[in-house]
């Protein structure tokens, strides 16, 4: 079967993308408002970017109406944010803060959340969340225009918070304590838990985790 995006209505190809471009870590990323008002809500559309300077990136679409989601129209406001990451225990907590509350309203007493200050950014990380990444604005990249269209938000990384519940005796994250979640199409999600091991070929790369 071969589909012709160029002919998809943009709902069907968000379909077919989000069906097989899996799976997608979550950022589940906090702002603030001009006035201190904090926002929580969890983007499939993430990525890390580069380690120099370090940077990663996640994409607010626009909304059904074509305007901008809460967390873009924070991030222009103050150019700060928080990245969460996101375990099995705080899955339901997560889905929740994608409800679309009126704007000021705070998806932290929502979901029943504890906020916890950040080091170096204004907006409060999730305090429950094993690993939260503080970042301050790099740029905001729009694709396209109108009801889907994308806002890559590019974040410069600049401090990050990791528990320790998540370390083996190594002082690395063990992926199956972090035991994160991941989304894959429609309502559909997967854990981190099936976790095997591939060493790469001599040379190459200098950079490895
Ligand atoms: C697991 C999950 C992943 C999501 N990923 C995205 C995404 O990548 N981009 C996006 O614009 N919305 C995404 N959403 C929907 C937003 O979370 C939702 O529109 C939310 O209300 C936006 O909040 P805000 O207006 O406070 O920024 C996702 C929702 C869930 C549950």
């Amino acid at each position: 079967m071969l589909l012709d995006f160029e002919k998809l209505a943009p709902r069907d190809g968000y379909a077919w993308m989000t069906q097989t471009i899996t799976p997608r870590p979550i950022a589940w990323v906090s702002t603030i408002s001009p006035d201190g008002k904090p926002n929580l809500a969890p983007f499939s559309f993430f990525q890390g970017v580069c380690s120099n300077p370090p940077s990663l990136l996640f994409v607010p679409t626009n909304n059904r109406d074509g305007g901008k989601k809460d967390t873009l129209r924070n991030i222009e406001a103050v150019p700060e944010f928080v990245v969460n990451l996101v375990p099995f225990a705080l899955a339901e907590a997560m889905n929740s803060t994608s409800a679309p509350l009126p704007y000021g309203e705070s998806e932290f007493t929502h979901a029943g959340l504890a906020p916890a200050p950040s080091a170096k950014v204004r907006p409060p990380r999730v305090a429950a969340a094993p690993v939260s990444i503080e970042c301050t604005l790099d740029r905001v990249v729009n694709v396209g225009s109108g009801v889907g269209a994308g806002n890559i938000v590019i974040g410069r990384v600049v401090a990050m918070h990791v528990a320790e519940s998540v370390l083996g005796a190594d002082g690395k994250v063990d992926p199956k304590k972090l035991d994160l979640v991941a989304r894959l199409g429609g309502d559909l999600y997967m854990r981190t838990g099936d976790v095997f091991k591939i060493e790469r070929p001599a040379g190459g790369s200098a950079l490895r985790g």
